[in-house]
């Protein structure tokens, strides 16, 4: 017998948990990133389109897996699969559903704990008279373990850890810990954003400060919010758009999954789902686009930004960009925006610790503290190689095959499990039993026909992605008899490391060249890494499998 199972204490708990699960460290720095570096209003159409045709879909098919595996006692995507369809390999393909929260939650508590880290520097004033260049080298800084200048010695490893320890701590106190987490930082979240979103519109259309006099706030707003019908046509844009919406609502993770299994079998998912779809939206097309892009082209321009637009951006420039508001201002907006960004962060990474605990408790019974601790304990053996070997591309590595790869991958196994293998008849009954509003019955031909669709075409294109990304020129290639020519970035061509290879083969200069070789080892130990934690998640599977056997639980 399994340890008493959990549950979620009120709706209202459930609801903003999995909303706090969705909204993240992805609503403010990879959105904006994003629908910049897509041509801004070419994003948003795409984008919407991917939400109602594919996210939606996915979290009715994710909530509704979930709770449906959770009354037979199965809490991770291994077994919720197992107890949906027969066959005895297909829990395998649930092995991502724990896999994935794990590599990534090594590589995103990393970002979490910079937040930490910045909300203390930001209080006790160290960006205070620095300049552009000089906030910017702060983060570089930072991530230089072994060279940091940053004031604390091993300052990266220290708050890692630290913010390591703060999540194993809340994840020991169960599902009642992390509902009260999400219950303050979200509204939290939501005040502090409202705050800064008001500073970003009323930075106004004549230059924020005398520095920057051609600046213009609005030219950045006018820039993500026109939209542009030319995009449809752009396949490129559309495969951004999609991997957006699957980052940002945690779908294709076995996270949702996770925390549907602990609800109670007759409660709601109709109503459930789309008010935390819809709170990430909000968080992400409203509170996302109002704070950096404005803020950011009101001090620097929109030219700057288009040129600019990275994941770096909230660290190296946002911090500077508040010193033109005085000491005092600064050290407030720095609480708010490093403060936002930590509660967006802890609350994901939360849930990406429960998979983990859900499967250890259901088949070995290891009860909360083994749980989280052992969770811990992965992680930091996961992610020390990010922090250690970020500027290697350690990070980058976990970040594309967890972050990006496995996503898709998972979300059409199981989209073609769910509609064609359990049955959209099936299916469909799941989804609407309990429903508290009536699911337009559209969706059930969308979620049999369109989404899978979409999602083979998805992760076709990410396979083959063509040179360039560019795919009209590629499609005409390869329909006049010239061929398609792949992407480095194609996930074919990134398993042998083509992209350093190229620039490898045009450097001139030796200590580049002996970077780059560098560069190829510590990716490669990252991949033995992540191959490593696949292999011990299905190993776990399998012994978990012949247990059950043992004890005549199995169902094959
Ligand atoms: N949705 C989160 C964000 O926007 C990220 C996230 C939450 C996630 N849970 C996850 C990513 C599980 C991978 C796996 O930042």
């Amino acid at each position: 017998m399994s340890v008493k199972s959990e549950s979620w204490g009120s709706r209202v708990g459930l609801i903003l948990a999995m909303a706090g699960n969705a909204v993240g460290l992805g609503n403010f720095l990879r959105f904006p990133v994003q629908a910049v570096q897509n041509g801004g209003g070419a994003f948003i159409i795409p984008y919407l389109v991917c939400f109602l045709l594919m996210g939606i879909p996915l979290l009715y098919i994710e909530w509704a897996s979930g709770r449906f595996g959770g009354k037979f006692g199965n809490h991770s995507t291994p077994y919720i699969l197992d107890s949906m369809v027969k066959g005895r390999i297909l829990k395998y393909i649930g092995v991502f559903g724990i896999f994935t929260n794990v590599a990534v939650a090594a590589y995103y508590c990393y970002i979490e704990s910079w937040t930490m880290s910045y909300v203390y520097h930001s209080l006790a004033g160290t960006f205070e008279g620095m300049s552009q260049s000089g906030v910017a080298g702060f983060f570089d800084s930072y991530v230089d373990i072994a060279q940091s200048t940053t004031g604390i010695p091993f300052e990266a490893v220290i708050f890692y850890i630290l913010c390591l320890l703060l999540n194993t701590y809340i994840l020991s106190k169960g599902l009642g810990g992390i509902e009260k987490v999400a219950k303050i930082g979200m509204p939290l979240l939501i005040l502090f954003g409202m705050i800064l979103a008001i500073r970003g519109l009323t930075l106004g259309t004549s230059g924020a400060s005398d520095l920057f006099p051609d600046a213009n706030a609005w030219d950045g707003l006018n820039f993500l919010w026109t939209p542009q019908y030319s995009s449809l046509l752009d396949l490129k844009v559309w495969m951004a758009a999609a991997g957006q919406i699957f980052f940002t609502l945690s779908v294709g993770m076995g996270t949702i999954h996770c925390y549907a299994a602990y609800m109670k079998p007759k409660d709601d998912i109709a109503l459930n789902a789309v008010s935390a779809g819809f709170m990430n939206e909000f968080v992400e097309v409203v509170l996302g686009s109002l704070i950096v892009i404005p803020i950011a082209a009101g001090y620097l321009g929109l030219d700057w930004v288009i040129e600019n637009a990275g994941f770096g951006m909230a660290f190296q420039t946002m911090p500077y960009l508040f010193q033109q508001w005085g000491p005092l201002l600064a050290a407030l907006a720095g609480l708010f925006w490093f403060g936002l960004l930590f509660f967006a962060g802890i609350t994901s990474s939360l849930a990406m610790g429960t998979p983990w605990m859900g499967f250890m408790r259901d088949e070995f019974n290891w009860g909360r503290n083994k749980g989280a601790w052992s969770f811990g304990l992965l992680i930091l053996v996961m992610g020390l190689p990010t922090v250690l070997f970020f500027k290697q591309g350690v990070f980058d590595e976990y970040d594309y095959w967890a972050g990006t790869v496995s996503l898709v991958v998972f979300a059409m196994l199981e989209t073609i499990l769910f509609s064609w293998i359990f049955g959209m008849k099936k299916g469909w009954a799941e989804i609407t039993s309990g429903a508290d509003i009536k699911v337009p019955s559209i969706y059930k031909f969308i979620i049999k026909f369109v989404t899978p669709i979409m999602l083979i075409i998805i992760f076709l294109g990410s396979l083959f992605k063509p040179l360039n990304n560019d795919w009209s020129g590629n499609i005409s290639s390869l329909f006049s008899g010239n061929g398609w020519k792949l992407d480095n970035g194609s996930i074919i061509k990134t398993i042998t490391h083509a992209g350093i290879r190229e620039k490898i083969a045009l450097a001139t200069d030796p200590a580049v060249i002996s970077q780059l070789e560098e560069n190829i080892f510590y990716i490669n130990i990252a991949r033995f890494l992540l191959i490593g934690l696949f292999i011990f998640i299905s190993s776990l599977v399998y012994i978990a499998f012949q247990k059950r056997r043992r004890e005549g639980r199995a169902t094959l």
